[in-house]
């Protein structure tokens, strides 16, 4: 049996308070929907997913360095407000290179205030999803199986 690729999901400060953090921008289905809902998808899809939320930049960097250690094939993560100005973040998903990462938003960031328009985390990714809701996730759940299937083809 081949072993199923281990996406994880990683979700920076506030996004724990989605349904409660302005509904007009980032809907009413909570965090924990969220998490529901990317499971089920993942099923679908025919992946392992872990999903991971902190508020704390040191604690993503923490975890982004255990996932090089874990041999996690694939990243999903929306960084929030991190995207805009942490470099100690875009360094951190540099320095584990081989791991593919997907930038998702659920807003329109480009919609957005002119802050939100610079992302300093998405050149080291391999795509930037924006402004779908959860479905930004799921698109980029699927990008990373895209991005597998190529390496494995490239590979074989
Ligand atoms: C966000 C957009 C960011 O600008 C904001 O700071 C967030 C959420 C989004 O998912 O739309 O916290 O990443």
């Amino acid at each position: 049996m081949v072993k199923k690729r281990k996406i994880l999901v990683m979700n920076g400060p506030n996004l724990n308070f989605l349904g409660i953090r302005e509904p007009g921008i980032y809907g009413r289905q909570s965090y924990e929907a969220l998490v529901g809902c990317l499971k089920e998808q993942a099923e679908k899809l025919g992946v392992e997913i872990e999903c991971y939320q902190s508020n704390h930049e040191g604690a993503l960097i923490d975890r982004i360095q255990q996932a090089y250690f874990e041999k996690i094939d694939g990243v999903v993560i929306n960084p929030g407000a991190l995207t805009h100005y942490s470099y100690a973040l875009r360094d951190a998903i540099a320095s584990v290179e081989p791991i593919p990462f997907v930038e998702v938003h659920l807003s329109n960031v480009m919609d957005r205030e002119s802050f939100r328009h610079v992302s300093v985390t998405k050149e080291v990714c391999i795509d930037q999803i924006s402004g779908l809701g959860f479905e930004s996730y799921v698109k980029g759940m699927e990008k990373l199986i895209a991005h597998f299937r190529a390496e494995d083809e490239k590979n074989s």
